[in-house]
Protein backbone atom coordinates (compact mmCIF):
# COMPACT_ATOMS: atom_id res chain seq x y z
CA UNK A 1 0.00 0.00 0.00
CA UNK A 2 2.83 2.23 0.61
CA UNK A 3 4.93 1.98 -2.56
CA UNK A 4 0.84 2.49 -4.23
CA UNK A 5 0.50 5.29 -2.36
CA UNK A 6 -2.63 4.13 -0.65
CA UNK A 7 -3.14 5.19 3.32
CA UNK A 8 -3.50 2.85 5.35
CA UNK A 9 -6.17 2.88 7.82
CA UNK A 10 -6.21 1.19 11.27
CA UNK A 11 -8.18 0.98 14.79
CA UNK A 12 -8.36 -0.25 17.87
CA UNK A 13 -10.62 -2.94 18.94
CA UNK A 14 -11.12 -5.05 21.94
CA UNK A 15 -13.95 -7.08 22.17
CA UNK A 16 -15.98 -9.35 19.99
CA UNK A 17 -18.80 -7.01 18.72
CA UNK A 18 -16.32 -4.26 17.68
CA UNK A 19 -13.97 -6.21 15.81
CA UNK A 20 -17.18 -7.92 13.82
CA UNK A 21 -18.12 -4.25 12.93
CA UNK A 22 -14.33 -2.94 11.86
CA UNK A 23 -13.87 -6.11 9.94
CA UNK A 24 -17.53 -5.52 7.79
CA UNK A 25 -16.12 -1.96 7.34
CA UNK A 26 -13.26 -3.43 5.92
CA UNK A 27 -10.62 -1.89 8.23
CA UNK A 28 -7.48 -3.61 6.99
CA UNK A 29 -5.46 -3.65 10.89
CA UNK A 30 -6.79 -3.94 13.78
CA UNK A 31 -4.95 -3.02 16.71
CA UNK A 32 -5.77 -4.58 20.33
CA UNK A 33 -3.98 -1.72 21.55
CA UNK A 34 -2.93 -1.43 25.53
CA UNK A 35 -5.09 1.60 25.38
CA UNK A 36 -7.37 -0.91 26.55
CA UNK A 37 -6.24 0.03 29.98
CA UNK A 38 -7.46 2.76 29.84
CA UNK A 39 -10.43 2.86 27.34
CA UNK A 40 -12.01 -0.51 29.05
CA UNK A 41 -10.69 -1.30 32.43
CA UNK A 42 -10.65 2.13 33.54
CA UNK A 43 -7.06 2.54 34.71
CA UNK A 44 -4.79 6.15 34.80
CA UNK A 45 -2.47 4.88 32.24
CA UNK A 46 -0.99 1.31 30.32
CA UNK A 47 1.22 0.20 32.58
CA UNK A 48 -1.07 -1.89 34.72
CA UNK A 49 -2.04 -3.92 31.42
CA UNK A 50 -1.25 -7.89 31.78
CA UNK A 51 -0.60 -10.40 29.16
CA UNK A 52 -3.99 -11.71 30.79
CA UNK A 53 -5.81 -9.11 30.12
CA UNK A 54 -4.33 -8.90 26.51
CA UNK A 55 -4.87 -12.73 25.99
CA UNK A 56 -8.58 -12.29 26.92
CA UNK A 57 -9.52 -9.41 24.62
CA UNK A 58 -6.87 -10.96 21.69
CA UNK A 59 -9.12 -13.73 21.71
CA UNK A 60 -12.53 -11.93 21.40
CA UNK A 61 -11.08 -9.86 18.73
CA UNK A 62 -9.84 -12.57 16.42
CA UNK A 63 -13.29 -14.95 17.05
CA UNK A 64 -15.00 -11.37 15.54
CA UNK A 65 -12.36 -10.55 12.63
CA UNK A 66 -12.06 -13.02 9.50
CA UNK A 67 -10.34 -10.61 7.05
CA UNK A 68 -8.65 -8.12 9.08
CA UNK A 69 -4.64 -7.75 10.03
CA UNK A 70 -5.00 -8.45 14.23
CA UNK A 71 -1.85 -6.65 15.98
CA UNK A 72 -1.73 -7.49 19.63
CA UNK A 73 0.19 -4.91 22.08
CA UNK A 74 2.46 -6.06 24.07
CA UNK A 75 1.83 -4.96 27.86
CA UNK A 76 4.16 -3.16 29.93
CA UNK A 77 7.12 -5.45 31.27
CA UNK A 78 6.80 -8.46 29.02
CA UNK A 79 9.15 -7.88 26.56
CA UNK A 80 11.90 -5.66 28.05
CA UNK A 81 13.68 -8.37 30.79
CA UNK A 82 15.25 -10.37 28.16
CA UNK A 83 14.88 -11.87 24.62
CA UNK A 84 13.56 -15.08 25.55
CA UNK A 85 10.64 -13.46 27.59
CA UNK A 86 9.59 -11.49 25.39
CA UNK A 87 9.87 -14.25 22.14
CA UNK A 88 7.72 -16.06 24.99
CA UNK A 89 5.13 -13.58 25.39
CA UNK A 90 4.82 -12.99 21.38
CA UNK A 91 4.51 -16.37 20.60
CA UNK A 92 1.29 -16.61 23.43
CA UNK A 93 -0.47 -13.78 21.70
CA UNK A 94 -0.47 -15.50 18.79
CA UNK A 95 -1.11 -19.36 19.61
CA UNK A 96 -3.71 -18.22 22.42
CA UNK A 97 -4.73 -14.93 21.12
CA UNK A 98 -5.25 -15.28 17.39
CA UNK A 99 -3.11 -12.61 16.71
CA UNK A 100 -0.97 -12.35 13.15
CA UNK A 101 1.31 -9.25 14.59
CA UNK A 102 2.51 -8.11 17.67
CA UNK A 103 3.49 -4.20 18.29
CA UNK A 104 5.93 -2.94 20.87
CA UNK A 105 7.44 0.28 22.07
CA UNK A 106 10.35 1.30 21.45
CA UNK A 107 13.33 2.21 19.27
CA UNK A 108 17.34 1.50 19.06
CA UNK A 109 16.61 0.07 22.33
CA UNK A 110 14.61 -2.18 21.39
CA UNK A 111 16.16 -3.61 18.07
CA UNK A 112 17.34 -6.59 19.37
CA UNK A 113 14.45 -7.75 20.58
CA UNK A 114 12.61 -7.38 17.34
CA UNK A 115 15.08 -8.78 14.94
CA UNK A 116 14.89 -11.95 17.59
CA UNK A 117 11.04 -12.27 17.05
CA UNK A 118 10.76 -11.30 13.46
CA UNK A 119 13.34 -14.38 13.21
CA UNK A 120 11.00 -16.62 14.73
CA UNK A 121 8.35 -15.74 12.11
CA UNK A 122 6.34 -13.15 14.15
CA UNK A 123 5.72 -9.88 12.69
CA UNK A 124 6.22 -6.98 14.25
CA UNK A 125 4.59 -3.04 14.26
CA UNK A 126 7.15 -0.71 15.89
CA UNK A 127 6.18 2.17 17.89
CA UNK A 128 8.24 5.10 18.79
CA UNK A 129 7.15 9.04 19.51
CA UNK A 130 5.10 9.11 22.89
CA UNK A 131 5.05 5.77 23.88
CA UNK A 132 2.62 5.41 26.99
CA UNK A 133 4.53 2.77 28.40
CA UNK A 134 7.33 5.22 29.19
CA UNK A 135 5.08 8.17 30.40
CA UNK A 136 6.45 8.42 34.10
CA UNK A 137 10.01 8.89 32.49
CA UNK A 138 8.52 11.20 29.96
CA UNK A 139 6.51 13.34 32.61
CA UNK A 140 3.12 13.40 30.62
CA UNK A 141 1.39 12.58 27.16
CA UNK A 142 3.29 15.28 25.13
CA UNK A 143 4.54 15.69 21.53
CA UNK A 144 8.28 13.84 21.06
CA UNK A 145 10.41 15.05 18.78
CA UNK A 146 10.36 19.05 19.16
CA UNK A 147 13.85 19.06 20.00
CA UNK A 148 17.11 18.65 18.06
CA UNK A 149 18.53 16.04 19.86
CA UNK A 150 14.69 14.32 19.89
CA UNK A 151 14.53 14.46 16.32
CA UNK A 152 17.64 12.58 15.62
CA UNK A 153 17.34 10.12 18.06
CA UNK A 154 13.72 9.52 16.60
CA UNK A 155 15.07 9.33 13.07
CA UNK A 156 17.48 6.72 14.45
CA UNK A 157 15.17 4.41 16.22
CA UNK A 158 13.20 4.44 12.66
CA UNK A 159 15.72 3.65 11.09
CA UNK A 160 16.73 0.57 13.78
CA UNK A 161 13.47 -1.00 14.19
CA UNK A 162 13.34 -1.18 10.00
CA UNK A 163 16.78 -2.51 9.95
CA UNK A 164 15.35 -5.37 12.52
CA UNK A 165 12.80 -6.13 10.41
CA UNK A 166 9.99 -4.50 11.60
CA UNK A 167 6.81 -4.29 8.78
CA UNK A 168 5.92 -0.77 9.95
CA UNK A 169 6.19 1.96 12.04
CA UNK A 170 3.98 3.60 14.30
CA UNK A 171 4.57 7.26 15.48
CA UNK A 172 2.91 8.38 18.03
CA UNK A 173 2.69 12.50 18.88
CA UNK A 174 5.13 13.51 16.24
CA UNK A 175 5.39 16.63 14.59
CA UNK A 176 4.13 16.63 11.15
CA UNK A 177 7.71 17.71 9.35
CA UNK A 178 9.66 15.36 11.39
CA UNK A 179 6.98 12.53 10.66
CA UNK A 180 7.47 13.34 7.17
CA UNK A 181 10.90 13.22 7.12
CA UNK A 182 10.74 9.65 8.67
CA UNK A 183 8.50 8.47 6.80
CA UNK A 184 10.28 9.35 3.41
CA UNK A 185 13.29 7.46 5.03
CA UNK A 186 12.18 4.65 5.86
CA UNK A 187 10.62 2.06 3.44
CA UNK A 188 8.06 0.14 5.75
CA UNK A 189 4.71 2.05 6.42
CA UNK A 190 4.98 4.99 9.08
CA UNK A 191 1.24 5.32 10.91
CA UNK A 192 0.56 8.15 12.63
CA UNK A 193 -1.47 8.74 15.84
CA UNK A 194 -1.36 12.72 16.38
CA UNK A 195 1.91 12.52 13.67
CA UNK A 196 -0.26 14.78 10.90
CA UNK A 197 -1.16 13.79 7.42
CA UNK A 198 2.18 12.81 5.72
CA UNK A 199 2.27 9.12 7.41
CA UNK A 200 1.71 5.82 5.69
CA UNK A 201 -1.56 5.15 7.88
CA UNK A 202 -3.34 6.33 10.74
CA UNK A 203 -3.95 4.80 13.97
CA UNK A 204 -7.00 6.01 16.09
CA UNK A 205 -8.68 4.83 19.27
CA UNK A 206 -12.50 3.32 18.43
CA UNK A 207 -13.79 5.00 21.65
CA UNK A 208 -11.94 8.15 20.40
CA UNK A 209 -13.89 8.10 17.24
CA UNK A 210 -16.62 6.94 17.99
CA UNK A 211 -17.14 9.86 20.40
CA UNK A 212 -17.87 7.03 23.17
CA UNK A 213 -16.22 8.77 25.68
CA UNK A 214 -16.68 12.67 25.98
CA UNK A 215 -14.78 13.30 29.09
CA UNK A 216 -11.60 14.44 27.56
CA UNK A 217 -11.15 13.97 23.87
CA UNK A 218 -7.52 14.31 22.38
CA UNK A 219 -6.88 16.82 20.07
CA UNK A 220 -5.46 14.91 17.54
CA UNK A 221 -8.54 12.72 17.22
CA UNK A 222 -11.36 13.56 15.41
CA UNK A 223 -15.28 12.21 16.38
CA UNK A 224 -16.91 10.43 13.50
CA UNK A 225 -20.02 9.50 15.22
CA UNK A 226 -21.17 10.56 18.67
CA UNK A 227 -22.40 7.49 20.47
CA UNK A 228 -22.11 8.72 23.76
CA UNK A 229 -25.32 10.63 23.04
CA UNK A 230 -26.73 7.89 21.35
CA UNK A 231 -26.40 5.38 24.04
CA UNK A 232 -27.40 8.12 26.59
CA UNK A 233 -31.17 8.92 24.96
CA UNK A 234 -31.52 5.24 24.25
CA UNK A 235 -30.82 4.22 27.57
CA UNK A 236 -33.35 6.80 28.81
CA UNK A 237 -35.90 6.03 26.96
CA UNK A 238 -35.54 2.09 28.42
CA UNK A 239 -35.62 3.13 31.74
CA UNK A 240 -38.62 5.47 30.95
CA UNK A 241 -40.24 2.26 29.13
CA UNK A 242 -39.53 -0.19 32.08
CA UNK A 243 -40.77 2.43 34.56
CA UNK A 244 -44.36 3.12 32.55
CA UNK A 245 -45.06 -0.19 31.64
CA UNK A 246 -44.64 0.29 27.95
CA UNK A 247 -41.76 -2.16 27.38
CA UNK A 248 -41.63 -5.18 27.01
CA UNK A 249 -45.18 -5.79 25.13
CA UNK A 250 -46.88 -8.63 23.46
CA UNK A 251 -44.34 -8.58 20.75
CA UNK A 252 -41.11 -8.54 23.23
CA UNK A 253 -43.34 -11.62 24.96
CA UNK A 254 -44.22 -15.36 23.97
CA UNK A 255 -47.19 -17.06 24.48
CA UNK A 256 -47.29 -20.77 25.21
CA UNK A 257 -49.48 -23.32 27.56
CA UNK A 258 -52.06 -20.99 29.10
CA UNK A 259 -51.71 -22.25 32.99
CA UNK A 260 -55.04 -22.43 34.47
CA UNK A 261 -55.97 -22.44 38.28
CA UNK A 262 -56.77 -26.12 38.19
CA UNK A 263 -53.27 -26.48 36.96
CA UNK A 264 -51.37 -25.15 40.89
CA UNK A 265 -53.93 -26.48 42.38
CA UNK A 266 -52.39 -29.39 44.94
O1 LIG B 1 -2.59 1.03 22.72
C1 LIG B 1 -2.90 1.69 21.71
O2 LIG B 1 -4.09 1.89 21.39
C2 LIG B 1 -1.83 2.23 20.90
C3 LIG B 1 -2.18 3.18 19.80
C4 LIG B 1 -2.59 4.47 20.36
C5 LIG B 1 -1.10 3.31 18.81
O3 LIG B 1 -0.70 1.91 21.12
Amino acid sequence: MKREGEKIAMVTAYDYTTAYLVDQAGVPIILVGDSLGMVVLGYRSTIPVTMEDMIHHIKAVSRGSRGSLIVGDMPFMTYQIDESQALLNATRFLQEGGAHAVKLEGGEQVAETVRRIVATGIPVLGHIGLTPQSVNQFGGYRVRGNTKAEAAQLLRDAIALQEAGAFGIVLELVPSLLSKLITEKVTVPTIGIGSGPHCDGQVQVINDIMGLFTKFIPKHTKQYARLSDTILDALKSYMEEVRTGKFPTSKESFGGYEVTQTDTDH
